[in-house]
């Protein structure tokens, strides 16, 4: 696909990013607010305890880094109303059924309005225990693909792992 159909095609779509502090996923948030700011919403799944924390977790650790100087020199003024409006944090764990949201009307909001899931979240770390590995790089993997079916208006669930990056189109 050419960047302009994708460009176009990511206007007002509601998206569900796993792994958002992670190297691959970061440059994707960024890069989707930069070229295609007219993005409905962009969820965060976060390890954290609740979402507050979450929320100091993406302003900490995703938002306020050098990656964002770009998108925030331009919006200026306006970059801390755009964020708000557009990207949500939300607590939770992939390797957890219904990746770990404990809020049922967070999770009910999610379920009806993502159109496209991004699952980056892994752990890359070539030495993890086994009983970690398994857990979030394969029942991780089986929960998101879970949470991906009851996604009422699903079109596309991307999946990014070491040696493969699967699309997934829904018809
Ligand atoms: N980087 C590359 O060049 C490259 C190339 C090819 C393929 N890949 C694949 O792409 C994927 C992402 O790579 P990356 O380099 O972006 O990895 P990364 O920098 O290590 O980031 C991994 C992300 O996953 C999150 N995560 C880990 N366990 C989680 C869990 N249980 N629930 C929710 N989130 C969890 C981490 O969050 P925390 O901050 O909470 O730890 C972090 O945000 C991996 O599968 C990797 O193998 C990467």
């Amino acid at each position: 696909m050419e960047s302009k159909t994708i460009q176009g095609y990511l206007q007002k779509k509601t998206i569900l990013v796993t792994g958002a502090t992670g190297f691959l996923a970061m440059v994707f948030l960024e890069k989707i607010l930069r070229v295609q700011p007219d993005v409905k919403k962009v969820y965060l799944l976060l390890r954290a305890p609740d979402i507050n924390s979450a929320r100091d977790r993406m302003h900490n650790e995703i938002i306020g880094k050098e990656l964002f100087k770009v998108l925030r020199e331009q919006l200026g003024a306006y970059f801390d109303s755009f964020i708000s409006e557009k990207v949500v944090a939300i607590p939770g764990d992939v390797s957890s059924e219904n990746l770990g949201m404990k809020d049922s009307k967070f999770r009910e909001e999610m379920l009806n309005e993502i159109q496209i899931i991004l699952n980056s979240a892994a752990t890359t770390k070539f030495d993890e225990r086994y009983d970690i590995a398994l857990d979030v790089n394969t029942f991780g993997v089986l929960h998101v693909l879970s949470f991906a079916k009851k996604c009422l208006k699903l079109e596309m669930l991307l999946h990014v792992s070491t040696g493969q990056f699967s699309v997934f189109v829904c018809p």
